[in-house]
């Protein structure tokens, strides 16, 4: 039997069979006020003429630098809706940025701290992860009115490691609901379907992404999708496979998360996927940077 550190049995198993679990309070509301805060004291530094348009659309066209680079970087993007017909910005910058990526949890004090926890280090050897390594952080706005849809897909697409490893760990900043664009989640996904693309990087044009069909395309059935209605600082942890969306928020009120993917350690980083570190920022390993 496995000694485990953080979960319950019953949380391990429910993890196994549905692909995520929703964890009451992993983060206290003080500490969550703390990050709402300094998020947005990086959009009120945020120089928005560096304009960069982040839509999940259309992920064809998120094949710019800025996005390739914001792997070692605190990059903010826009909402799609945030423009109009002239590509001018309708409305004022705090509530026109889509989300912060994507490197938060290495390079800003706050979500280091937050980020790099005996909590998580423990939940993550519950999830039989050697040596997990924090791949990407990143701060969703879901803003009032114009938060964008976010169509299925496996977060494992994103960030491969062979074999695949990559967990997602969300954190809601604020409650989420139906009304402003909670997570969807297929229950047991992650146990039927196989990943059938990619989401790279571009090694003819270096400064692109595209998706790399793996095998045939599978009919995801979304009917059968559940919603994942969280209270501010409440966790939800989500399997590299598990099949997730979310809705536009079209209500009167955002729908803060602060969400983190980690993969492990010991497996390859693939060298095809959008994400690479340079010199400057290696990945860093979870179990030493909490001795
Ligand atoms: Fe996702």
């Amino acid at each position: 039997m496995k000694l485990l550190q953080y979960l319950n049995t019953e949380q391990l198993e429910s993890y196994g069979n549905n692909g995520y679990l929703v964890v009451p309070q992993f983060l206290s509301v003080k500490t969550v006020d703390s990050l709402r805060k300094a998020a947005a004291d990086i959009i009120d530094d945020f120089d928005a003429s560096d304009v960069s348009v982040f839509s999940t659309k259309n992920q064809i066209d998120r094949s710019d630098r800025y996005f390739l680079q914001s792997g070692e970087k605190i990059s903010c993007f826009f909402e799609e809706d945030a423009f109009n017909d002239q590509g001018e910005i309708t409305t004022e910058k705090a509530f026109a940025i889509n989300k912060i990526g994507h490197a938060l949890h290495d390079l800003h004090p706050k979500f280091k701290k937050t980020s790099y926890t005996c909590e998580l280090k423990k939940l993550m050897s519950d999830l039989d992860y050697k040596s997990p390594v924090i791949v990407q952080s990143q701060y969703i706005f879901k803003q009032p009115k114009i938060g964008g849809l976010v169509k299925p897909h496996m977060d494992a697409a994103f960030l491969f490691t062979e074999p695949i490893s990559c967990t997602g760990i969300w954190i809601a900043m604020e409650d989420a609901n139906i009304h402003n664009g909670c997570l969807y989640a297929i229950p047991g996904s992650h146990k039927v379907h196989t990943l059938t693309k990619r989401f790279i990087r571009d090694s003819i044009t270096a400064s692109a992404t595209k998706f790399e069909q793996l095998s045939e395309e599978e009919n995801w059935d979304t009917k059968k999708a559940v919603p994942l209605e969280v209270k501010k600082g409440d966790m939800v942890i989500l399997h590299g496979k598990l099949v997730h969306f979310s809705y536009e928020n079209r209500s009167k009120a955002s729908r803060h998360a602060y969400v983190m993917h980690l993969v492990e350690g010991e497996y390859k980083w693939d060298a095809k996927n959008w994400l690479q570190r340079s010199e400057a920022l290696p990945f860093k390993k979870l179990n030493e940077e909490v001795a």
